[in-house]
């Protein structure tokens, strides 16, 4: 089968390598082409694990293809899977500028039938807008060429992105169509073959059970930074009320982990787009307004935590930072926590030193030269008079104590993680704050 997928960004890279993968015949379409002449020649603009080698294998084989010209490739697929960005607008609504244009160019071009897959997240009505222009243009054109639409949201995971993509817990499709339902049936067979988890629905139900989905997982969040900030208040352990509670098999044990706040492309986006869905259609979302403003709140919750300790005297200090990206195995700094925490830093004259496995590149791109960037965890806490861990990256899990101890000016962690034993950090003289 020939798609195409259009959008290369996390998830149409990742979509379109594993399609590939599956002997799929992949066409990647980017607006960007730049990012097309690298992934041509085996360049990867993003971490994500395995991603590369999938990428380069597939491509040698002939059966993925990248290419910035939707036009001409649209005579040769049956199938597009539209992947690119839908960011937040000022209002919080997500701006579908960019599926609008994919559904023009089809609709501008298309000579035989094609099947039109939104991937990327989209509210509820937006399939309809997407086969409104495409008919539109077919009409202005005096032709009549069949089409279908359908919803299929994507629910991977970035730093396993590739993983859930092979073995994803569901496939959603949303569509009335029964050409296309044949079709996504067809192309996602091999990846149902153990466990047949295909879920049908009619579109606007698709396109809400992704913003649903990414809604529960913000509200556990930010559900547990309350029970973790009540529990500092109150003098208990949030990770023994994590356990406890999690052992309930009705609440589950999964994404009950209290943090300095969510970031990345999705939840923060999602949150605020299902909040003005909402509000378009005349209903306060009150739950989830209370998930960002905590969400808001709790990501700066280390920097407070850090004036604490100095009784509000920071001016000068010298502050590690470990980790930058919004989570491990991953680049993407998109809405992270470190860069709300690297402003206040530096807005309250700390020098600022940073460290991260994979994020440095992303973080001079975005922030630049105004803090100071380490080779190694060691490095970033020598001389510093705090160290604030940001991302849980396993090498950030059992660094050497002793050593660090040795190098900091002062010996301050502050763990927006909880990846720490606090019995373990006071042996080691350590004032130590967690979560
Ligand atoms: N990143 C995730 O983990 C994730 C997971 C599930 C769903 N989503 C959703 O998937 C969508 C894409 O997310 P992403 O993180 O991959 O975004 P991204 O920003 O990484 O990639 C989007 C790509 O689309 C390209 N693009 C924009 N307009 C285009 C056009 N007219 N033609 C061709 N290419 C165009 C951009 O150049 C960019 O490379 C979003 O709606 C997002 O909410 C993302």
């Amino acid at each position: 089968m020939n798609i195409a997928i259009i959008g290369t960004g996390y998830v149409g890279l990742v979509s379109g390598a594993c399609f590939a993968e599956m002997g799929v015949n992949v066409t990647c379409v980017d607006v960007d082409k730049q990012k097309i002449d690298n992934l041509a020649n085996g360049v990867v603009p993003i971490y994500e694990p395995n991603l590369t080698d999938m990428v380069i294998k597939n491509h040698s084989a002939g059966r993925l293809h990248f290419s910035t010209d939707l036009k001409s490739c649209l005579s040769d697929v049956e199938v597009l899977f539209c992947a690119v960005g839908t960011p937040p607008d000022e209002d919080g609504a997500a701006d579908l500028r960019y599926v609008l244009d994919v559904a023009r160019t089809v609709g501008q071009n298309i000579d035989k039938y094609i099947l039109f897959v939104t991937k990327s997240t989209v509210p509820v009505g937006t399939a309809r807008k997407v086969k409104a222009v495409i008919a539109e243009e077919l009409s202005r054109r005096g032709v009549d060429v069949e089409f279908d639409v359908a919803s299929n949201p994507e629910f991977l995971k970035e730093g396993a992105a590739i993983k859930d993509f092979m073995s994803p817990d569901r496939i959603v499709v949303g569509t009335e169509s029964q050409r296309a339902r044949q079709i996504m049936d067809k192309l996602y067979k091999p990846f149902t073959l153990n466990h047949y988890r295909m879920i049908y629905t009619d579109i606007p139900s698709a396109e809400m059970i992704k913003y649903a989905s990414n809604a529960m997982l913000a509200t556990r969040i930010s559900f547990m930074n309350e029970i973790a900030n009540l529990c500092d208040l109150v003098g208990a352990d949030v990770n023994m009320v994590r356990q406890g509670i999690g052992s309930d098999s009705r609440i589950g044990n999964k994404f009950l982990y209290p943090g300095c706040g969510y970031g990345g492309s999705c939840f923060p986006k999602d949150v605020k787009a299902l909040i003005r869905t909402a509000s378009d259609n005349g209903y306060v979302m009150s739950i989830l307004q209370a998930v960002e403003n905590v969400n808001n709140r709790q990501k700066s919750i280390l920097f407070d935590k850090l004036c604490l300790v100095f009784d509000g005297d920071i001016k000068d200090k010298t502050i590690a930072v470990w980790g930058l990206a919004f989570k491990p195995e991953t680049d993407d700094m998109r809405e992270a926590t470190s860069l709300v925490v690297i402003d206040k830093l530096l807005a309250a004259g700390c020098s600022v030193k940073v460290y991260d496995p994979i994020a440095m590149d992303e973080c001079r791109r975005r922030i630049g030269n105004s803090v100071m960037y380490a080779d190694n965890m060691y490095d970033a806490a020598e001389g510093a008079d705090a160290i604030l861990l940001i991302t849980e990256w396993k090498e950030f899990r059992m660094p050497s104590w002793s050593r660090v101890r040795q190098i900091m000016k002062t010996p301050v962690i502050i763990d927006g993680r909880n990846i720490y034993d606090k019995n373990e950090m006071s042996e080691n003289g350590f004032v130590y704050k967690h979560i």
